[in-house]
């Protein structure tokens, strides 16, 4: 019988995770976790984190450790194919045995983007673009998460912008697989008090995309509705206070939970359309991964809500805004205006349109100095990141089917629609 027919993924495929340690002071652990992985000399990257001192203290503990280090710090945000291929030429001409990942999911994906090239012999890394099946051995990884965001430092995918094919539309794809996935991770939410208030509301929407479309990915893996849940209930409780103050220990630690607990769910329940939007605009014009997802999740959060009512209302019941004896519907509206007033307490702006130039992302290439900020009034333009975000992987799995139309009207909200 062809189960295909019948169902659309009647397999769950459940990826590894890599070990972790979770929690205040475990950056202290640095040093000695790669002296027990082996490293000898480790190729760390990183974007720099300029002026919060935690790349020199990571270093310095690496060093005290016996372990030498090549540092890039040349990792650009929504990291392009030219970070990925300087960084494995780096670690072939140092001899390295080893990568160190310090940073965000840039950092992160970087590294595991590098890793691949350079187990393939230094293919060019857009070759394996889309491969979600590079399970081949790779050279060892310690991931350090200095944002309660990205999961990357947990999930078995990366993302890579490519800027070969037209360089006035760079795209971004999404690859993966066990070769991918870091030796271990080190979550410490002591690593994320430097971060300002604002990033820290963006990096926490980035955590409610990935529960949120963890629980409503039509993979429906057995393994992410408990952590989604989870995680949801840890951003509702801890974000607008870890944004508010973010000194207050109790609220980063809140929320370095709910990152771990969200990359979990999406590492084998995929995601939703929320993320195709942010990185097909992210992609052309280089804005905030975070931030895209908290301007992206209300409109397609609306759009989806019919499709699954009953799992919106278990997000409410997270939410703290509905319990279990909330009618289905009421429960799921209650959701969405649960989100709406989330993203606005965070003060995330309404819509694409009114961001400026996201200025750390033009750092070296100059590839985004004449994009302006995303506009709706080329319907070209609008059309090219539709089909883009149509493309992306994200929309293969979001719960209510999209056409061309459906996420050409989602992108137009994105662009210049308002929320509430
Ligand atoms: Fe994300």
């Amino acid at each position: 019988m062809d189960v295909a027919r019948y169902l659309t993924f009647p397999i769950k495929q459940v990826h590894p995770l890599p070990p972790a340690l979770v929690g205040p002071g475990a950056h202290e652990m640095v040093g000695s976790s790669a002296q027990q992985l082996g490293f000898a000399r480790s190729l760390v990257m990183t974007t720099g984190l300029r002026g919060t001192g935690i790349v020199a203290e990571l270093v310095g503990q690496l060093e005290h450790h016996g372990i030498e280090v090549v540092l890039f710090d040349g990792v650009e945000s929504n990291p392009k194919d030219t970070n990925v291929m300087d960084a494995h030429e780096l670690f072939v001409a140092n001899g390295c045995d080893s990568f160190v990942s310090i940073g965000g999911g840039s950092a992160h994906d970087c590294t595991k983007a590098a890793r691949i090239v350079t187990a393939n012999d230094g293919r060019l890394i857009n070759e394996f673009k889309s491969d979600l099946n590079l399970h081949q051995p790779t050279a060892p990884h310690l991931a350090i998460t200095t944002t309660a965001g990205t999961g990357s430092e947990t999930s078995f995918a990366f993302v890579v912008t490519d800027t070969t094919t037209d360089p006035d539309r760079p795209s971004k794809w999404t690859a993966g697989g066990w070769g991918a996935v870091a030796t271990m991770a080190i979550c410490d939410p002591v690593l994320h008090y430097s971060l300002p208030s604002d990033l820290t509301a963006y990096c926490g929407m980035d955590v409610l995309a990935h529960a949120i479309g963890a629980y409503v990915s039509i993979l429906d893996a057995p393994t992410a509705a408990g952590p989604a849940l989870r995680a949801i209930e840890l951003v509702a409780q801890h974000l607008p206070t870890a944004t508010a103050n973010p000194l207050n220990s109790g609220a980063r630690s809140g929320m370095l939970d709910a990152q771990y607990l969200a990359g979990i769910s999406f590492n084998s329940a995929g995601l939703d359309a929320i993320h195709s939007i942010s990185h097909a605009v992210s992609a052309r014009h280089a804005t905030h991964h975070g931030l895209g997802n908290g301007i992206a999740m209300a409109p397609v959060t609306a759009f989806n809500l019919s499709a699954c009512y009953d799992r919106y209302a278990r997000i409410g019941v997270a939410l703290g805004v509905a319990d279990h004896s909330t009618p289905a519907i009421a429960a799921a509206d209650a959701a969405f205006a649960a989100i709406v007033r989330l993203a606005n307490d965070l003060e995330i702006p309404q819509n694409f349109g009114q961001l400026p130039a996201y200025s750390k992302s033009q750092v070296g290439l100059g590839l985004y100095a004449d994009a302006g900020a995303p506009s709706a009034d080329d319907p070209t333009h609008v059309d090219e990141l539709a089909q883009h975000a149509l493309g992306d992987i994200c929309s293969f799995t979001n719960p209510r089917s999209l056409t061309l139309d459906t996420m050409t009207n989602l992108m137009n909200e994105a662009l210049v629609g308002t929320r509430s």
